[in-house]
């Protein structure tokens, strides 16, 4: 685990109804290291819920691919843990960061950060039941009151997780504020297994900064990434505008097209909707880019839409080029 981390520094963050295979795949060939899908609720994907089965392919990943689980017991999570490596899932990571009320108050996500000792035990029974790497993705605690990411790190360590993702904001804290980077640095003071940092970062530069300012092996980028895969790819940030504007249509094209051969219809559609919302979200004219993206009633007529967008940003380029 801990040489994969390190051929992985920099890596795509799971996120819901993002991080599906197309996202993951386009991210890879930005220059991700291996990715974790989308949280799965352990619950649905037992009772054969069709989109959570969906969540568990791995055959669009190009290499390995971490599967994460949302649960609340070891009678769920230890069944669903077995049943995505059998999927082919190359690691198992366990979601104990999700602050949203619905799954909270289900004792499931960030919830598993309250009670370390019953935590212990379902990591304990997952631990023994599968033989791929085991791994966790904390917050910084349940609320600011009880900020123990070093208790849960220390309690996965002694039962034989392989290594932790750390986001070092309490549950409480959601997404607000900077993320306090120094509940990283006490995580990897406190254990010898890997860390993976989390939180705010939007470049390789800044990852790199997280990397010193705090030891972590490696570093995982959610939003910085959402409608920019190609924070990835060194060689992005060294092309120029119209370069630039190249590699984002190719990259685009390549994940709408992943997506159309990759869901049903319906699904692809709103797919396409979602990602081409974030592509669009920098852009001039974003808030009504977005609307116009979502009043598309065929996939056909999105991808028209899209069209007139990339050639809009390719005319504007020129111009101010001369
Ligand atoms: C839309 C969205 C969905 C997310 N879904 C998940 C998830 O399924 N599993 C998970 O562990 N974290 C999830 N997260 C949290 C991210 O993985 C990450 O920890 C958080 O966004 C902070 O990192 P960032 O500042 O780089 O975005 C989600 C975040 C966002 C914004």
């Amino acid at each position: 685990m801990a040489e994969l981390l390190r051929e992985s520094p920099v890596r795509l963050a799971p996120m819901a109804s993002f991080t599906n295979a197309p996202f993951r795949s386009v991210a890879v060939a930005c220059g991700s290291g291996f990715t974790t899908n989308e949280e799965i609720d352990a619950e649905a994907l037992l009772a054969g819920n069709p989109w959570a089965a969906e969540s568990a392919r791995t055959d669009l990943d190009p290499g390995v691919v971490a599967m994460q689980l949302l649960g609340s017991s070891a009678e769920t999570l230890v069944p669903a843990a077995l049943r995505v490596v059998e999927a082919g899932a190359d690691i198992v990571d366990i979601n104990m960061g999700c602050p949203v009320p619905k799954i909270v108050h289900r004792g499931k996500g960030a919830a598993l950060m309250r009670d370390v000792t019953a935590t212990g035990r379902i990591l304990t029974a997952i631990r023994r039941a599968i033989d791929v790497p085991l791994t966790i993705k904390i917050r910084g605690g349940w609320d600011d009151s009880q900020p123990n990411a070093v208790e849960v790190a220390r309690m996965a360590q002694d039962v034989g997780v392989d290594a932790i993702t750390v986001h070092p904001r309490t549950r409480s804290q959601r997404y607000g504020g900077r993320a306090p980077w120094d509940v990283i640095a006490e995580v990897v003071a406190a254990v010898d297994i890997p860390v993976t940092g989390n939180g705010d970062v939007t470049s390789l530069a800044e990852a790199m900064a997280m990397m010193a300012a705090t030891g972590c092996q490696s570093v995982m980028v959610g939003r910085g990434a959402l409608g920019r895969p190609w924070v990835f790819d060194p060689a992005y940030e060294a092309l120029s505008p119209e370069g630039r504007a190249a590699y984002e249509t190719r990259a685009i094209a390549g994940h709408l097209d992943l997506i159309e051969g990759y869901f049903p219809p319906r699904e692809a559609l709103l797919q396409m909707k979602k990602q081409l919302a974030q592509y669009g979200a920098g852009r001039a004219g974003a808030r009504g880019l977005r609307a116009e993206l979502f009043g598309q009633a065929s996939i056909p007529a999105l991808r028209a839409t899209w069209a007139r967008q990339e050639a809009e940003v390719l005319t504007g380029i020129e111009v101010a080029a001369g």
